[in-house]
């Protein structure tokens, strides 16, 4: 599903801020895994996750998603495949949109985007349906401002937009990282479930050594641009929080 040929970034080229954070960078991921990746701040893991989705285009190497050679396409044309939730609740939906009105907007992600196009009868049953699957009574609130959700109901509605419509790829960056333990537990609940339900190639950034090996199916460890440790299922099951962090 993803393949990473060789790839090279390096910011402020010809600068003296120059910083090369990856070179001649390889990863290869299929489709339905789970890849938690852990690493230290700056190691690049958010950089992988820009280069994924066209944010950042890469210096040299080869982007290949689904077969399709994707390395000069930016962000909008890759997003049939690709959705991400990032770390900061505010940043998946739009505050003054009812919930509703964002999930409108998130299921015509790759049509024409217009509110009015796409609150169309049945969308609202749906929408309900959806809600009420992840399980935190937002079913009902439909009509509510996104603005007066929690940070964590926000994050729950984010991954639902993200799901809503037919995507690959799910990048997920840090995005419990602003939650209570509660809420956290559950948004990993539901993010596992949806993964597996739609059956998404996902790759997910924590910071939290438990969750690296509690979910997913393989681990990268990356330290200054690079794929120190690539851990698959019957390695990570021998591991103990502790040894990860060891790794960086
Ligand atoms: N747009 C950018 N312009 C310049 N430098 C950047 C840019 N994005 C990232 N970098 C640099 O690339 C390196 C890797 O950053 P990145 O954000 O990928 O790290 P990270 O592993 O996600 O760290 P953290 O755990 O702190 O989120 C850092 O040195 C960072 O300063
Ligand atoms: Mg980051």
């Amino acid at each position: 599903m993803i393949h990473l040929n060789n790839i090279s970034v390096t910011f402020g080229k010809n600068t003296p801020l120059e910083n090369s954070v990856f070179k001649d960078l390889n990863l290869e991921i299929s489709q339905g895994e789970f890849v938690t990746v852990i690493g230290g701040n700056g190691a690049g893991k958010s950089t992988l996750m820009n280069v994924l989705s066209g944010d950042i285009l890469v210096d040299s190497g080869k982007i290949t998603l689904d077969r399709a050679n994707v390395t000069n396409w930016p962000t909008y044309k890759r997003a049939k495949w690709i959705s991400r939730v990032f770390q900061d609740p505010l940043l998946g939906s739009y505050a003054d949109l009812t919930i509703e009105e964002n999930l409108s907007l998130a299921f015509s992600r790759d049509k024409e985007r217009t509110l009015k196009s796409s609150l169309e009868p049945g969308m609202r049953e749906l929408f309900r349906e959806n809600l009420a699957h992840i399980g935190i009574g937002l079913e009902n609130r439909l009509g509510d401002k996104m603005g007066l959700l929690s940070g964590g109901q926000r994050q729950a509605v984010s991954l639902l937009m993200a799901t809503l419509r037919p995507s690959k790829i799910l990048l997920l960056d840090e995005h419990t990282a602003a939650l209570d333990p509660k809420m956290e537990r559950l948004i990993l609940e539901l993010t596992q479930k949806l993964i597996s339900e739609k059956k998404l190639t996902a790759l997910m950034i924590t910071h939290c050594m438990a969750q690296a090996l509690e979910y997913g199916t393989r681990t990268l460890v990356m330290h200054h641009g690079k794929i120190v440790h690539d851990l698959a299922s019957d390695q990570r099951n021998k591991l103990q929080a502790s040894d990860l962090v060891a790794f960086f």
